[in-house]
Order: C-alpha cells, then structure tokens, then sequence
C-alpha cells in the first residue's frame, strides 16, 4: 500500500522519552516528520506521560524528555515550521483523555497488543498499571486535541490510531461533529527496521545493545555492531535472493544512502557481505554525524532547547484547549 506524501494537512505524532533512540524511530519516524513539516501544519510532541505507565527512573526523566526533544531538533524537525513540545505542558491531553473514556468502549481497549506485549514484559502484576492499559485513550487524546488529519508512526502503532478514529467517531456519533478523523501514515521501506541480531524481531531499544544503532552510538561502535550483525547462510550478496536479514540490512542502507536498488546492486553483487556491511557503516556514520555533532550542542547547554519547548507549549496549548472546550461544551459540562 504506497501512500502519497500528505500536504496541506495537520500532521501529529509523538515518542517516549524512554531513553536510548535507535536508527528504527528514526527512520520509521523522526525522518517522516522532517520530510512531512515541508508542505503540512506539523505538531510533534515528547509524550512523557506515556512513559510513566511503565516503571521508570523519576531521576532521569528529566533529561530524557530534553534528549529526546534535542532528537527533534537534531535530525531537523523545525520549531520555526513546526510546534515541538512536551505532552504534560498542556494539561488538555489528560483532560481530554479522561472525557473520551467515556464514549471508548472497555472491550476495545482489552484487543490492543501493544498492552499485551508490555504486560508480559513486566516482572510482577502489580507492575501492569490502569495507565498502561488506558495508554491508547490518552494517545487519542493526543492525536484528536489538534484536529490531526494525518499520524505518521511505524506500523506497530496502526492498532491504536485505528482506535483513536472508533473513538472520534464514537464521539461525534453521539455528540455532534467535534473531532476530525486521523489517519496513519506509513513509509513502507522503513515500516519496520528489524533486530540486527534476529531478523524476526522489530529493532527496539529492550532487547539489549547488540541488536540496535543508537542514534548517539559512535563510529567505532556502529562498525561493530553492523560487523555483527546476522546475515544469510549464503555466503555470497544476492541482491535479488536475499532472505530477510539481508533485506533488513539492504532497507537501511537505502533509507540512510537514498540510493537506488540498481546502484547497490551493481556495487555488491556476487561479492562477500564484508564489503556490504563496512559500506553500510560508513553510510550510517555519514548520515548520523552532523545529527550527533547537533545534538552534542543542543544537550551541553539546555536554554536554547527549554526556550523552543516553551514556545511549543503556548502554540499547542492554545490549539488544544479550543477543542478541549467544544468537546466539553457538547458534552454538557458547565
Ligand atoms: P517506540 O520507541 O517503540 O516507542 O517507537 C517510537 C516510534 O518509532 C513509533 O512511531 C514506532 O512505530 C517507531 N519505531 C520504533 N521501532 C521501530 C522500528 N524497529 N522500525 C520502524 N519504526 C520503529
Ligand atoms: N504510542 C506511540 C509509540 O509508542 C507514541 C505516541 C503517543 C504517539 N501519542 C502519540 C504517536 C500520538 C503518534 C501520535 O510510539
């Protein structure tokens, strides 16, 4: 399913500062959103009341939020062009999570796997919050505060925007025309940049160092572990018959090169995956170093950062606490 590039529309998306990003949110998200603030009203926000409904460090959540959003800013998302701020500044996206419970229906909720996933993932029972199970309301909140058309996200995130358009239109079914349906967004190549270790398996910053590039890792260490990484038994590069590591490896090095498929497969066919792997390093060092070397000035002094997220915050708020009170006024509450 190729989608057009979205323009004229109102773009939303968001990340967990949950530490370490990987080469996977950038390419199947943070590079979607500096492509899409070109042509499109664009609002992209650090969803820190999303990463608490998982045990977290309160010491280090802080900076987290700041990484993230100097991430942002880093890889080339504009606040000039777009609002770049911080979930828990507008208190309208608790608000309005809690009014949209109201019209979602329990069951719904219960089908997310993303909740499933998580909760197997936690050590005790007690560790599986309400708020991680109500995560998809608060991200609907999110996406239906500003009159969203379009949400660019990796697959995985499909279940929940699905549920965001019940619940719009749940609510205007029932109250009236308020909230503008959302759609996902998904740039097929990057979809779904896989483990570097199992191929099966989605890149994610919880399975361990090996099986991902951090967007901060150095040089040496992208050399490393792209050395590493799984390939084919075949011995030799097949552009053609590769199997699923290779296509793997190959997506990234055409997302991070914006080379054509011809061009690679001229330059590697028949030959050993040594000469693939350490031609795919330097493209991702290469793409990578004037973002790290950004974000390196970004982080070591915050005021200009904390100023941009200040700014957001009032545009945002502004945006979001307009729809908060039509929702409420429809809903009857003084
Ligand atoms: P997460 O870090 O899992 O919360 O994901 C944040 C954003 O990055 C979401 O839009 C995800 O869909 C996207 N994302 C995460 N991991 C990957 C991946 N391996 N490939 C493509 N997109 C991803
Ligand atoms: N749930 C998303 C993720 O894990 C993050 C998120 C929260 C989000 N609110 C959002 C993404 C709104 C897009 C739009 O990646």
């Amino acid at each position: 399913m190729a989608q057009n590039l979205p323009s004229n529309k109102t773009i939303f998306s968001g990340l967990q500062p949950s530490g370490n990003l990987h080469i996977g949110n950038y390419l199947g998200a943070i590079k979607q959103w500096v492509r899409l603030q070109e042509n499109n009203t664009a609002l992209f926000c650090v969803v820190d009341q999303h990463a608490i409904t998982v045990p977290y460090e309160p010491k280090e959540l802080q900076n987290r939020i700041l990484d993230a959003a100097a991430m942002y800013l880093a890889a080339g998302v504009n606040p000039e062009k777009s609002i770049i701020f911080v979930q828990s500044h507008v208190a309208a996206h608790t608000e309005l999570a809690w009014l949209l419970s109201t019209v979602t229906p329990y069951g719904n909720v219960t089908r997310m796997t993303q909740f499933k996933d998580k909760s197997k993932k936690l050590s005790s029972k007690d560790a599986i919050s309400l708020a991680l199970f109500s995560y998809p309301v608060l991200m609907a909140a999110d996406i239906l505060l500003y009159n969203t058309n379009v949400v660019p996200v990796g697959e995985d995130q499909v279940q929940h925007i699905e549920l965001a358009r019940d619940i719009a239109e749940r609510f205007n079914k029932q109250y009236g025309p308020v909230l503008t349906m959302p759609e996902a967004y998904i740039p097929q190549e990057t979809a779904r940049i896989m483990s570097l270790t199992d191929p099966k398996k989605k890149m994610s910053k919880s399975d361990g160092e090996k099986t991902y590039i951090a967007l901060t890792d150095t040089a040496e260490v992208i050399r490393k572990k792209i050395a590493s990484a799984v390939t084919d038994t075949d011995p030799i590069f097949s552009f053609k018959k590769s199997g699923p590591a290779v296509q793997n490896l190959l997506a990234i090095y055409k997302a991070f090169s914006e080379k054509e498929d011809q061009d690679i497969e001229k330059a590697f066919e028949g030959k050993g995956y040594k000469d693939f792997k350490e031609s795919l390093a330097e493209v991702i060092i290469t793409a990578l170093s004037p973002i790290q070397e950004k974000y390196k000035t970004l982080r070591e002094d915050d005021t200009d950062l904390r100023f941009t997220l200040g700014r957001g915050m009032h545009r945002a708020q502004q945006i979001a606490n307009s729809t908060l009170h039509q929702v409420k006024e429809v809903m009857g509450l003084l």
